[in-house]
């Protein structure tokens, strides 16, 4: 019958569409032999990294961070921190009796597009301008205090008060600021508005910044991982495995000794064991800067044309490729691309498309987050759409939630194949067969994602069977952890 065969064609057509997802999909969907195969490049180029005296794609940036804290850290710091879409402030006070006397206040202000991609001086004026503002604001522009600098992005450090810009990532784009030190040119802009003085302790990768303030709290936390806008990690490395560091080994030890072993009395008579045996080995907190994984091509066999396109069209085409599958700012671009192409094959929103799906940055990550919650009906998938100027179907809706899973799923399998490799080689490092390490988490698609957090882990967990690792979410993060590197620095003046 007519009606019969009507059904039939209905049939057909969706279980065509149906095929064609999955085969748009399959890409972003990475075989464990695939994952293994990514274990195994970070680690090859982190041995790079750590060898290489010229440039490599995994920076492996010594950070002049020699300790976790132990928490004998007291007194008033500054933090400031820039890397994210924001500047903060902040102003943090660690008092005897440990974290639960932790006093944090802080500001924060949101950096026009127009500075990001402007002049460096105006980029650090403004920074000096919100500085002197959170100073009036706590009423404190005469106290000179010291201030610890988080600056998310590659800094070649020869100290830890110095630190020369490699070269933007994510949204940043001010001239004349890379090959300079940052520090240098924040001081300068203080200087110019001639109105406070602070005295710039430290300048801190996002990473070392979550590292540290979850150290405080756990002594096994020995990495730091950040999966936001940007990705990245440090861990803490064996001095004696740092070529690049090596002249500055010799003289680190010459002049400060080995790091204390055994355990301290902290003055509210509770007692933190230090792990015997390990701390002795002298240690530096290495800034990774994995998100460079891949420039040389290494990830081309899973690198789909969506993500060409991605980075075709981003500030570092060629750079960060690994940062451009993993994190924030790239994935909302990556399903963007997909439904573009999945509406001009007509499978998508009838085929039309238009000047919203065509907007780059449409699909922010907050958004990706909601549309994947579990809690979510349709219609409010739907309702998410609509917000971005999307109408969809019943069906439009449950495409996009499919591409929108499989672009994030990718994103935390490929962070843990990452993990999975820092971890082991920290455990080789050790000569242990089995290994306890806590990694401290910071970022929106770590805290904010629904899935992310259980998929990174699982991941971890399965790629490197011989390590038992934690994630701890880090408050705070990278701007209490400035203050104690702040703090760890001035305990050696
Ligand atoms: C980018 C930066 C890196 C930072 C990360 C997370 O990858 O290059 O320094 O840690 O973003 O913010």
């Amino acid at each position: 019958s007519k009606g019969a065969a009507l059904v039939t064609a209905v049939a057909q057509r969706l279980a065509s569409r149906r095929r064609q997802v999955d085969e748009t999909l399959s890409p972003f969907r990475l075989s464990q032999e695939q994952l293994q195969l990514v274990k195994t490049r970070m680690r090859t180029g982190l041995e790079a990294g750590l060898k290489s005296k010229g440039p490599s794609t995994i920076k492996m940036l010594p950070s002049f961070v020699y300790r976790t804290p132990d928490g004998t850290e007291r007194g008033k710091y500054l933090a400031l921190d820039l890397g994210g879409t924001n500047f903060r402030a902040l102003l943090v006070n660690f008092k005897k009796g440990l974290q639960q006397n932790t006093r944090l206040y802080h500001k924060i202000y949101t950096i026009p597009l127009e500075i990001m991609q402007g002049s460096g001086e105006e980029l650090f004026d403004h920074i000096a301008q919100c500085v002197s503002d959170f100073l009036d604001y706590m009423g404190m522009k005469n106290a000179h205090l010291p201030a610890g600098f988080t600056f998310s992005f590659p800094c070649e450090q020869t100290s830890i008060d110095t630190g020369t810009l490699v070269s933007w990532t994510k949204g940043f784009k001010a001239t004349d600021c890379e090959g300079h030190d940052v520090v240098s040119m924040l001081r300068d802009a203080i200087k110019r508005r001639n109105e406070f003085d602070l005295d710039i302790v430290a300048v801190v990768n996002d990473t070392v910044g979550t590292m540290m303030s979850c150290a405080y709290e756990d002594p096994e936390c020995e990495i730091g991982l950040i999966a936001g806008t940007g990705t990245n990690v440090c861990y803490m490395e064996d001095l004696k495995n740092i070529e690049k560091a090596e002249q500055k080994t010799e003289k680190m030890e010459r002049e400060e000794g080995t790091p204390e072993g055994g355990e301290k009395k902290l003055d509210d008579g509770t007692k933190r064991e230090k792990k015997v045996g390990d701390a002795e080995i002298p240690k530096m907190c290495i800034n990774t800067e994995w998100g460079g994984l891949g420039d040389d091509g290494s990830l081309n066999d899973i690198i789909t044309p969506y993500d060409i396109e991605v980075d075709q069209n981003s500030l570092n085409p060629g750079k960060q490729r690994f940062e451009k599958l993993t994190s924030g700012m790239y994935l909302g671009e990556v399903v963007r691309q997909v439904l573009l192409d999945l509406t001009r094959g007509g499978l998508l929103f009838k085929g039309h498309v238009t000047e919203a799906l065509k907007t780059p940055g449409i699909f922010q990550t907050k958004y990706l987050s909601q549309i994947e919650s579990d809690r979510l009906a349709l219609l409010q998938v739907r309702s998410i759409l609509q917000q971005m100027g999307l109408d969809s179907t019943c069906d439009d809706s449950i495409i996009v939630k499919e591409v929108c899973g499989a672009v994030s799923r990718r994103a935390a399998v490929l962070c843990g194949a990452g993990m999975a490799a820092v971890v082991d080689k920290i455990r080789e490092n050790r000569g242990l067969d089995h290994l306890n390490i806590t990694v401290g988490v910071d970022g929106a698609l770590y805290k904010l994602h629904p899935h992310f957090a259980e998929v990174l882990q699982e991941t971890a967990r399965v790629l490197a069977p011989q390590c038992n690792v934690t994630f701890l979410p880090s408050e705070e993060g990278s701007g209490k952890g400035a203050a104690l590197i702040t703090a760890v620095a001035r305990q050696k003046l």
